[in-house]
């Protein structure tokens, strides 16, 4: 038993975090995926952890750090990617909402580590890290704003692929294909602070981030990162069957657009022509929560005039979708347990007690 004496603030951090250990990792690991189906989990914000039948293991925008911890600097970071679009000067609220489901140290098996973008909250030096170290036939995939920074943070070079949009790449039974990405935040996210954009031409988006559709035997994802809306969608959705679309939903604060609207993940949904659209995202951040019943809510009052064909899905972090026994479920619910109530004689002073 713990006397007050042996506690210190590192022993609580160490004995509390990650706050579900390694709940998730013993999960992931335990799942063996039926044939024409494919496995999933929602790890936080855009993180989402892919298996196949044939055990093809991927985990794509997985990142476990903070956003802010003090306000003891009340200003955002000079030229920061929000200053630069809308002329804002005070520090961003934007503390972490989602805990860290999973830890990146206990991952034994995974082939490929994606980033769509190299936002902090896509890229993660710890997830780098700790695959690195333990998974030694893991690959790190990306574009080349995600591939300059694991260099930087060294990620060996030989096990890193510099990505653009018409790229392919087969793990096992998976085919990763690389499409045009659609976040035009990334085109104001400059590594040179002294640069200026003002009248400048923007750099080109298949260099700073991608979108991914990762095609398995059991169906097809769409992972979409932080791409905002584009026409171009029905394009991808020409060129490759899309089963499930990953979007990041947000609600934008005043002033600031930089997540899909309820309305927005109708339309990418109809226009990537899925079964199941699957807003992500809009959990992590405090300052960006968003409620996605109203995604329901507004599809439930649309659904017949505009002859949807697909449905909206309510995940929860954690949570785990099998693609196709879940496409129907429109939310997600924990395994609620006790299950195996009444296995035993139940140990009370009378009955009427229960
Ligand atoms: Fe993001």
């Amino acid at each position: 038993m713990s006397k007050v004496k042996e506690i210190s603030r590192e022993s609580w951090i160490l004995n509390t975090f990650p706050e579900w250990g390694t709940w998730i990792n013993e999960e992931i690991e335990a799942e063996v995926v039926e044939k024409n189906k494919v496995a999933m989990w929602w790890l936080g914000n855009m993180g989402t952890w892919v298996k196949t039948e044939s055990d093809a293991n991927i985990c794509i925008d997985l990142w476990l750090s903070t956003g802010k911890r003090t306000k003891s600097n009340p200003l955002m970071r000079p030229k920061h990617q929000h200053q630069r679009a809308i002329g804002c000067v005070k520090l961003q609220p934007n503390l972490r909402n989602t805990p860290c489901i999973i830890d990146p140290f206990k991952i034994k098996k995974i082939d490929a580590i994606l980033a769509t973008h190299s936002h902090s909250d896509h890229i993660d030096v710890n997830v780098a890290a700790a695959v690195v170290k333990n998974c030694p036939e893991a690959i790190f995939i990306g574009p080349k704003s995600c591939v300059d920074l694991w260099e930087k943070w060294g990620v060996p070079s030989d096990r890193i692929k510099c990505v653009r949009p018409g790229d392919s790449i087969k793990i096992k039974d998976m085919e990763i294909v690389m499409v045009e990405s659609f976040d035009r935040t990334m085109l104001l996210t400059v590594a040179n602070d002294d640069e200026t954009l003002k009248g400048k031409m923007p750099p080109n988006m298949d260099d700073l981030a991608v979108n991914y559709i990762v095609k398995t035997p059991g169906g097809n994802i769409y992972h979409a990162g932080d791409s905002h809306y584009s026409n171009y969608y029905v394009k991808h959705a020409r060129d490759h069957k899309i089963d499930i679309a990953l979007v990041g939903y947000g609600e934008n604060p005043r002033g600031m657009t930089d997540k899909l609207t309820s309305s927005d993940v109708l339309k990418v949904a109809e226009s990537l022509d899925v079964e199941v659209i699957i807003p992500i995202h809009y959990d992590i951040w405090t300052n960006f929560m968003a409620d996605p019943k109203e995604i329901q809510m507004l599809w439930n009052m649309r659904k017949y005039r505009m002859k949807y064909k697909f449905k909206p899905y309510i995940w929860q972090p954690g949570g785990k979708f099998i693609y196709p026994d879940n496409k129907d479920d429109m939310e997600y619910m924990f395994p609620r347990g006790f299950e195996d109530a009444f296995e035993l004689e139940p140990d009370l002073p009378f009955l009427q007690i229960l």
